[in-house]
């Protein structure tokens, strides 16, 4: 049986449905290079920093920029990426993840952020959750991004937790890697065939709460 005093979610695609405008705002860009951005690409994308996203899209088709073109171009996708959130509020929350938050600060278990988009901070606050989380670890946190698992380890050190006592809710396979490295419970969200290395994969929060979520976790973690 896990013993969870604490949860850790990543923010894009899990939380929010960002990830569908990080996509979409790269694959635009990518058009200029005459690079097609598919979503098995896209998928080694997810939970990457801006930077290392740009260069990813780059190397797909042999193109090489300077420094100074890749923070232009860094800037443009994100002054997209900021345009195409402009008006984004509470409704934008994925279906019952504001329920879900409240359940866990009401029976006491810690939250935390653990993000690698810069523009974290922004999202929570714009979507009305920024009082349920008592760390957040965005991509101005760390050094090393997923599937490095600072994020992780740094949030669970600013909620004073053990990683065997916290679960990592994750879209991304390199954020499900990450919090497998740094010793967490990893619960994918979204399809098993993209999340392989997760101990459980659940495609969202819709009907589950925590029991819920901890009895399925036992259950494959006892088979
Ligand atoms: C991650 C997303 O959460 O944040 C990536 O999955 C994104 O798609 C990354 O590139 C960085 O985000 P931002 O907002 O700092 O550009
Ligand atoms: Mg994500």
């Amino acid at each position: 049986m896990v013993n969870i005093t604490a949860c850790i979610f990543d923010l894009d695609g899990v939380i929010v449905d960002t990830a569908g405008y990080h996509f979409a705002a790269w694959k635009e860009m990518a058009k200029r290079w005459n690079i097609e951005l598919t979503h098995a690409e896209n998928e080694k994308l997810k939970g990457v920093s801006r930077v290392d996203s740009l260069k990813h899209i780059l190397a797909l088709g042999n193109i090489n920029l300077g420094d100074d073109e890749i923070n232009h171009y860094c800037t443009l996708k994100n002054d997209h990426y900021l345009s195409l959130i402009a008006s984004m509020d509470e409704s934008e929350l994925l279906p019952n993840v504001k329920a879900l938050l409240k359940e866990l600060s009401d029976i006491g278990i810690k939250i935390g952020l653990g993000s690698a988009s810069k523009n974290a901070p922004l999202i929570i606050k714009k979507t009305g959750i920024e009082h349920y989380f008592q760390a957040v670890i965005s991509g101005s946190d760390v050094t090393n991004g997923k599937p490095h698992p600072e994020t992780f380890s740094k949030g669970a050190d600013n909620l004073g937790v053990l990683p065997e006592s916290t679960i990592v809710f994750e879209d991304s396979q390199k954020g499900i890697t990450a919090a497998k490295r740094g010793g967490f419970y990893a619960i994918g969200i979204g399809s098993p065939l993209d999340l392989k290395e997760a101990d459980i994969v659940i495609p969202g929060f819709e009907n589950l709460t925590f029991d819920g979520i901890v009895s399925q976790l036992n259950a494959t973690l006892n088979k």
